[in-house]
């Protein structure tokens, strides 16, 4: 299992202290990490570095990822983090495509395909989100826009595999109606992309899936199934390392 903090554009170094401090001083972590169960904090980019040593100084067993990371492998790209940068930082894996990205930064479902197949062969661990807008749900077309923003992901994925790329990709589906909304999808929906990605790509990709939008120590319990569900993608209920304790607590029973 995955727990994934997404704390986008939030977060001080001061914050970040206290957010461990408040995570720390218990064997749970460990104990949850023997079980399969890891969790990832996904800082801003300028706080990578600090997250990592901070966690190790604190003998916390967390894994760091990215938000997100440059196509290109390095040169004249003004702004842009490199695969590279991020293993030199000892970052496990990356999120993209997030729905703020393709929304706010105009990221195309083949410029998220080339950055998952850079990750790959970084030994980086893609987290592809991808979901539809509530539009899009009303009008009957999830299933055209689940496989239209996978398609192109999972295509260099399998070239990856022929290379003998073995890093794991990871699946996110955060319907963007339930981003932020205090709205979930339910389980029901949750079953039918596994279903939809199975079908449509195959049993391994269906065996990544994440979930994310509006998640918390309320509705964790009901988002979860075992075989379905690998995992969770949180954004603003992860700002509070008490909600963390909380949804771990939950979902895993504390140890
Ligand atoms: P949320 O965000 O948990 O605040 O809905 C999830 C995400 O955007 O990854």
């Amino acid at each position: 299992m995955l727990m994934i903090a997404n704390w986008k554009m939030n977060m001080t170094r001061g914050e970040i202290a206290t957010y461990l401090d408040s995570l720390s001083g218990e064997d749970r972590w460990k104990i949850w990490r023997d079980r399969g169960i890891r969790l990832f904090l996904c800082p801003p980019y300028p706080y990578l570095d600090y997250l990592g040593g901070q966690c190790r100084s604190r003998n916390l067993p967390i894994g760091i990822m990215a938000q997100n990371m440059c196509a290109f492998e390095k040169g004249a790209y003004t702004g842009e983090v490199s695969a590279a940068m991020l293993k030199d930082l000892a970052v496990d894996g990356v999120l993209l495509g997030h729905s703020e990205r393709r929304l706010y930064f105009g990221e195309t479902d083949g410029a998220i395909a080339e950055k998952a197949a850079r990750a790959l062969s970084s030994a980086l661990v893609p987290v592809v989100c991808f979901g539809e807008t509530r539009q899009e749900r009303d009008l009957g077309q999830c299933a055209a826009v689940w496989s239209r923003q996978v398609g192109p992901v999972w295509e260099r994925v399998t070239k990856c595999r022929e290379e003998g790329v073995r890093t794991p990709v990871y699946w996110a589906y955060e319907p963007v109606w339930a981003i932020g909304t205090g709205r979930t999808a339910d389980l029901g929906d949750i079953r039918e992309v596994a279903s939809h990605l199975r079908k449509t790509f195959g049993e391994d990709c269906a065996s990544g899936l994440l979930y994310g939008g509006s998640v918390n120590d309320e509705s964790v319990s009901g988002l979860y199934e075992k075989g379905t569900v690998h995992g969770f993608l949180v954004g603003g209920a992860f700002l509070e390392a008490e909600t963390v304790l909380r949804v771990f607590d939950r979902l895993f029973g504390h140890p």
